[in-house]
């Protein structure tokens, strides 16, 4: 693990939810449709961090239920790994339950697999690993 990579925010919409995350100073850099996961997402980096708004493409989507379910707020919690295929691999010899069986790529083309919230301690934990580090040059390292 090298950091928290992002926080995962559901929204009903990114239009709507921008403007008081600009009063706090914080701006998006970069918005994408993802369209395996059916959300449309929005980063707005905050140190060598970031926070991840996600707005649901469909009603049938993962993000529309969690928000028809629990509302807008806190929808999952990103680390981020140096190799990320070892990590799987280490997981699942202890029974960890991950939610797909495979590596995806997601915004920005980071790739990424999400921890089932009955391993995690009833937190959705996303595992991600950038492919390029250099794709973030704003996060100085
Ligand atoms: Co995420």
């Amino acid at each position: 693990m090298t950091r928290i990579d992002h926080l995962g925010i559901a929204v009903e919409s990114i239009a709507a939810a921008r403007g008081f995350y600009e009063a706090l100073g914080l701006h998006i850099t970069q918005e994408e449709t993802v369209e395996h996961e059916q959300v449309r997402t929005a980063m707005l980096p905050i140190a060598n961090s970031r926070i991840e708004l996600l707005e649901p493409l469909r009603e049938d989507s993962a993000v529309a239920r969690f928000l028809k379910k629990r509302g807008p707020g806190l929808h999952h919690v990103a680390l981020r790994v140096d190799d990320i295929g070892a990590t799987l691999a280490s997981l699942k010899a202890r029974g960890v339950r991950i939610i797909s069986e495979n590596i995806q790529t997601g915004a920005g083309g980071h790739l990424y697999f999400f921890i089932h919230p009955s391993s995690a301690g009833g937190v959705l934990l996303e595992i991600c690993q950038d492919i390029d580090p250099g794709a973030l040059p704003e996060l100085g390292e």
